[in-house]
């Protein structure tokens, strides 16, 4: 299920500003979000994990540019301390779990921006509603 055109338009128009530091995206899929965070943000690394094979396959090998590294890797299995910005669009039965490892991991000013899924107890600064076929949602955390 990748991100549509009319979700990420709505998403790239309420990223924040950032002159360098490391987004990463987890659950990378075909590269939709990954590609064009990377020409966004040309002065930050971007860093995909897609577990999956074929969208990874797909998506390494179609998604080149300096700034940019896909990882095969459960992202569970990842440290994120590094992240300045992490961004996610998954499954509602994983968004617990993450909640957990975001908490332990993430430190004081670092952005988080969820699609579709809320992350429990956390106050957004910022819900997007887009007008699309899903009425998906964005929510925007900060730490
Ligand atoms: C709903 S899709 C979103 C894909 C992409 N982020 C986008 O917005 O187009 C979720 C992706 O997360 C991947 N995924 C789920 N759990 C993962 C994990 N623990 N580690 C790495 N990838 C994971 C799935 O394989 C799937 O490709």
């Amino acid at each position: 299920m990748p991100t549509s055109n009319k979700v990420r338009g709505a998403l790239f128009s309420h990223l924040p500003e950032l002159k360098n530091g490391t987004i990463i995206e987890l659950g990378s899929g075909w590269g939709n979000l990954a590609f064009p965070l990377s020409k966004k943000y040309p002065h930050c690394k971007v860093i995909g994990y897609e577990n999956s094979p074929v969208p990874f396959f797909f998506s390494a090998i179609l998604n080149h540019r300096p700034n940019l590294k896909i990882i095969r890797r459960d992202f569970f299995k990842k440290s994120l301390v590094d992240a300045t910005l992490v961004i996610c669009y998954l499954f509602p039965m994983g968004m617990k779990r993450l909640k957990e490892k975001l908490e332990k991991e993430l430190s004081s000013g670092t952005q988080v921006i969820s699609l579709t899924h809320p992350i429990s107890d956390w106050e957004p600064k910022e819900v997007i509603n887009v007008d699309d076929f899903q009425k998906t949602t964005i929510y925007l955390y900060e730490i």
